[in-house]
This record gives C-alpha cells, sequence and structure tokens, in this order.
C-alpha cells in the first residue's frame, strides 16, 4: 500500500510511473476500492481551475461486462473512446468476467481487441485493471500477444487476504 501511494506521486522504486496497474486476487480483497482510490487521486492532482473547480474528474472505470456490452449494443462506435487514441487513461473493473460477444457473426473478445489497441497507445495513456484471474490465466484468455505485453504495460500486483464482502 505504500508502495501504491509512492507510485502515484512518482516516487516508487518498485513500481514504474509508466505503466498502469493489474491489481490481481480473489473477490473482495479491495482492488476495486484501490482503484476507485487511482482515480480520486488522478482527479484531485490535476489542479484546479480560476474558480477553484478541479480540472477533469478523472479517468473513467467501467467493468469488462459494461464495455463489451457497449460493443454489443452500438459495434465498434460504442468502444471507441476506449482504444486509448483520445490518451486519457482507462481503468477496467472485473477483466475476465467479460462475456464473449458476437458483432456481425464475428465473435471476438472485446477486452482483447481493447488491451491491443490500449498497448499500442501506453505511451500516451495508462490502463489500470482488476481481475479474479491469475496472471498465468491472460494466455489462453486473450492470447499470446496479450499475455507477453502484459508486464511491459503494467505493474503486476497481488492483491491477498480474506474477503471484506
Ligand atoms: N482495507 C479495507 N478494509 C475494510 N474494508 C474494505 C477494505 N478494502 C475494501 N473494503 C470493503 O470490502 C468490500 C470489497 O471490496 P472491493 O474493493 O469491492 O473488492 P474486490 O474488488 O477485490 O472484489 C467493499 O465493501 C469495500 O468497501
Ligand atoms: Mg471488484
Amino acid at each position: 500500500m505504500n508502495e501504491l501511494f509512492l507510485y502515484l506521486i512518482k516516487g516508487s522504486e518498485k513500481l514504474d510511473g509508466n505503466k498502469g496497474l493489474l491489481l490481481y486476487g480473489p473477490v473482495g480483497t479491495g482492488k476495486s476500492t484501490i482503484l476507485k482510490i487511482v482515480q480520486l487521486y488522478d482527479r484531485y492532482s490535476n489542479g484546479k481551475d480560476e474558480t477553484g473547480y478541479y480540472l477533469s474528474g478523472g479517468f473513467p472505470i467501467e467493468s469488462a461486462t459494461f464495455i463489451s456490452n457497449q460493443y454489443t449494443r452500438k459495434g465498434v462506435d460504442g468502444i471507441s473512446k476506449y482504444d486509448g487514441l483520445n490518451g486519457i487513461a482507462l481503468g477496467i473493473d472485473e477483466v475476465g468476467k467479460e462475456p464473449r460477444v458476437k458483432y456481425f457473426g464475428s465473435e471476438m473478445d472485446i477486452i482483447q481487441y481493447i488491451l491491443q489497441s490500449r498497448y499500442d497507445n501506453r505511451r500516451i495513456c495508462k490502463t489500470f485493471m482488476t481481475t479474479n484471474m491469475q496472471p498465468e490465466e491472460f494466455e489462453p484468455k486473450y492470447g499470446e500477444y496479450i499475455a507477453d505485453r502484459i508486464n511491459e504495460m503494467f505493474n503486476v500486483i497481488e492483491i491477498k487476504g480474506k474477503s471484506r464482502r
């Protein structure tokens, strides 16, 4: 936890401030809560305008399921804002829980697609994720390409402990 705060102020020697965060572990251990703290830090550290309002609302957090459903409902237009081209950080909650969705008959994993695109754009925007998956489960689910790049995109952090739910 101390490292996480050092990471946010870019003072951590263990966590790379140029990468995002992948928080993994069992349910109820506080991963989504940490994601919200990172979001609030982002919001309050971006300064205020001349009238005293905070300049940015912090990056969005969406569940992987919500993102997949946006694709089902609206197609590529529904998910283009998550591809990282806009340079805005994104929190993806509960990666791995999303349904595999079909679009125009071709079945593709939307989170896999978004991770590929955000990998390409990783220098302009970070990605923060929570998941119940183990790191070794990424390859069978999202393919070798994504699995190989996880460590380049993320500080991979295990959140252990008993469920607090
Ligand atoms: N450090 C903590 N101490 C006590 N309760 C916590 C702590 N972190 C999270 N919680 C609570 O535990 C529950 C589960 O946290 P959550 O962040 O949703 O877990 P996860 O995303 O890992 O499943 C929530 O009700 C949250 O408010
Ligand atoms: Mg959660």
